[in-house]
């Protein structure tokens, strides 16, 4: 165990002397560790404890940053991806905005090391039932998605023809428990229609989710939605019903290896008074790709098209079809500010429907503060 005792001197030696940006740990590689606990032991678990805790503060010799992990806690583990687990110990806290203290291990363990790493970490939350972040596909601008998540999200419509208009929504996700999420929109909706601007409130709508399945060996996730939305909008400048509303809605979502996915999501919008707003289906489809730069650990791109289908409950309505390519950059190095932008383009029943530019800021909070991981 010399050899394992010193290996951790050596670590603790380099992080401490590890350069502002990108410490690395230069520790000739060859050192022959065969399975991911014995790795943890040797290289780990000085600052993380044997038990993925952490090690108590006046052993560790560091202060610990508020984000340092415990890798038991399930809630806050399952929702990372292995990828992010893998950016990190590869090439360091900094590489993905967390602290220098966490060093690069580019140069002391073999990419086949670090997938051993990863596996007896996700061991600690495993048969947990958290579904997995991997399944947390990329938002799409129309279509939501099944995973259940923590997010605020503000997105934007801008009338690329007729009337000038901008419809935001302010959007907060808050999961709780290992399946559920609540979910309050509120729309604020700015219009022009004749020559003067009026801003206003639209219906603010608050739904639940749950989560039915999901699978990360398959990629595929199920679930589904109930929403209360109320008539807070003026009817009198068009950005209001008048009428409560039920709606509700079921989400798929497949995830392939190849990093390729589709999210479909289909649902109903029933008003409680059809003399004032007409019921109406919908049927949404993304298809997408999540791309990395810096040899697949850094900065995430999702170029996607969305399938948008909705329809009145009303004799001779024409389904609206829309098509929207668009695409999703992560922000920050941490990737938990995200930006989304895409064109709307009708497709069919085009008379009095404009093209509309669309776009989002997402901040995942569950992984940092506004001002922390840029
Ligand atoms: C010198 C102490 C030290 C050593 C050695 C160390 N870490 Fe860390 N590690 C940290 C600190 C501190 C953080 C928290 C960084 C932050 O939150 O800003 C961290 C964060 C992480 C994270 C990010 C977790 C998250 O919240 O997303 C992973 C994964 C990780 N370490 C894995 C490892 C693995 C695997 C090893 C061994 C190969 C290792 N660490 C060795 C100090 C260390």
């Amino acid at each position: 165990m010399a050899l394992g005792r010193a290996f951790v001197l050596l670590v603790c030696l380099a992080a401490l002397a590890a350069s502002a940006d990108h410490p690395t740990i230069a520790i000739p590689p060859g050192l022959k560790l065969a399975s991911g606990k014995r790795i943890w032991e040797t290289a780990c678990a000085a600052c993380h404890g044997s038990d993925g805790k952490g090690t108590p503060k006046a052993l560790a010799g560091f202060d610990q940053p508020r984000t340092f992990p415990d890798f038991t806690r399930c809630d806050q583990t399952t929702s990372e991806l292995d990828n992010d687990y893998r950016a990190i110990i590869t090439n360091g806290g900094p590489f993905r905005g967390f602290s220098q203290i966490m060093p690069a291990f580019r140069q002391a363990l073999t990419p086949k090391q670090i997938n051993q790493l990863i596996e007896y970490l996700r061991g600690f939350c495993d048969a947990s039932g958290w579904p997995r972040g991997e399944l947390n596909l990329p938002r799409a601008l129309v279509t939501e998605k099944a995973f259940p998540e923590n997010e605020t999200v503000l997105t934007s419509a801008l009338n690329a023809g007729g009337a000038p208009g901008v419809a935001n929504d302010i959007i907060e996700e808050n999961r709780f428990g290992k399946h559920d999420e609540i979910e309050i929109d509120v729309p604020v909706n700015f219009i022009h229609p004749e020559h003067t601007w009026y801003g206003g409130f639209g219906d603010a709508s608050l739904g639940l989710k749950h989560e039915f399945f999901s699978n990360s060996r398959t990629g595929s996730i199920f679930a589904a939605q109930g929403e209360i939305i109320l008539p807070t909008g003026s009817t009198a400048h068009g950005i209001g019903s008048g009428t409560p509303s039920f709606a509700t809605f079921a989400a798929f979502d497949q995830l392939f290896p190849t990093n390729t996915f589709f999210q479909v999501q289909a649902g109903t919008q029933q008003p409680f008074d059809t003399s004032k707003a007409p019921r109406t289906f919908f049927w949404y489809n993304a298809v997408g790709q999540e791309l990395y730069q810096s040899h697949g650990l850094g900065r995430m791109w999702s170029p996607m098209v969305e399938f948008l289908a909705d329809r009145d409950f009303l004799p001779g309505a024409k389904m609206n079809w829309d098509v929207m390519p668009e695409m999703q950059v992560t922000v920050s190095r941490r990737q938990h500010i995200r930006f989304d932008v895409g064109v709307r383009i009708p497709a069919t029943n085009t008379a009095g429907r404009d093209p509309q530019v669309l776009f989002y800021v997402l901040w995942d909070w569950q992984d940092g503060r506004l001002t922390e991981g840029w």
